[in-house]
């Protein structure tokens, strides 16, 4: 690898899913607009990477997912009709959320193959540079953006970096889990990886959250098509098979993570985006003071 490091311009954003989890809401609406407070979920995803420093955003859509791309473009009529009735501060605010022309791009999965195959779709979009990926269901919770973190891990040390946080030692099996040369540090060099591990065979409780800084030549074994869990592409699987070439670093995640594909984690990302709000937090508390009471 080169000792100047290219800088992380990119993200890709993965939201080709059918989002089973969640019918009938996800039918017609993809899970990725359902609204944590008042912005969709891949609205606040979006935030995080341009707080970190993205200037160019990718998302893999599928089938039914048109309304992700709206989200993100112009919408004159109710621009004209926000300006006409004098709503100043709403129509600034969308215009300062709208990605200037050219810094979106959307590309399509055309078959739900995995977030691996996902990933790959954006192979020509991203081209020969590193780049970061989203799982937009994950909304990482913190003062501090988690891309933020990962993006200065990875000017110290460049290589690969993958954010992580523990989970109780009971349920590694239902995560990718990583191993790493030191637990107590903020960026560690990953050791191992492996999908899914029974809590035996796991070699720490540290799983995989969402967020990721890969390098391009991810794409040329993702091209191979393997599938791996579920019989999908998995990234998990081709990052374990880069790693044999490549340094991989874990970045560990000190906040909270919602998994909001989750019905719980979606329910409570809700409370804890309105109760860090000053407009919504009083009302919020006392309310739900009264229906915990009842
Ligand atoms: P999930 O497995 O959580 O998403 O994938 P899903 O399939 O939409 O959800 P359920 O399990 O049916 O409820 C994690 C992320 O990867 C994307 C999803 O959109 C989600 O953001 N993904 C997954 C793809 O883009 N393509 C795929 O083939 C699979």
């Amino acid at each position: 690898m080169s000792t100047t490091r290219k800088r992380v311009r990119k993200a890709v954003f993965p939201v080709a899913g059918l989002g089973t989890r969640f019918l009938p809401a996800t039918k017609a609406v993809p899970k990725e607009m359902l609204t944590v407070v008042d912005r969709p979920v891949i609205q606040h995803v979006v935030d995080e990477a341009k707080a970190a420093g993205i200037e160019h955003f990718i998302f893999v859509t599928g089938r039914n997912k048109g309304v992700i791309e709206d989200h993100f473009d112009s919408q004159f009529e109710l621009e004209r009709t926000l300006a006409e009735r004098g709503k100043t501060k709403e129509l600034e605010q969308l215009m300062a959320e709208l990605p200037r022309p050219g810094q979106a791009s959307f590309t399509r999965q055309q078959a739900p193959h995995g977030l691996g195959h996902a990933v790959w779709c954006a192979r020509e979009i991203v081209g020969e540079e590193p780049f970061a990926l989203l799982l937009p269901d994950m909304l990482h919770f913190a003062p501090k953006p988690c891309l933020a973190d990962m993006i200065e891990a990875y000017q110290a040390h460049g290589g690969n970096h993958i954010a992580v946080s523990p989970v109780p030692e009971d349920q590694t099996h239902l995560y990718g889990i990583v191993g790493v040369e030191d637990r107590t540090a903020k960026v560690s060099r990953i050791s191992g990886m492996i999908e899914k591990p029974k809590p035996a065979e796991a070699p720490s409780n540290l799983h995989i959250t969402g967020r990721y800084i890969l390098q391009p030549e991810i794409f040329a074994i993702l091209e191979r098509g393997e599938r791996g869990a579920g019989g999908e592409i998995q990234v998990t699987d081709a990052m374990i098979a880069l790693a044999r070439s490549q340094p991989f670093f874990a970045v560990r995640f000190d906040g909270t993570i919602y998994d909001c594909g989750a019905k719980i984690g979606f329910l409570m990302a809700n409370i804890a985006y309105a109760l860090a709000r000053d407009d919504l937090a009083p009302t919020l508390r006392t309310e739900l003071a009264k229906l915990l009471q009842a």
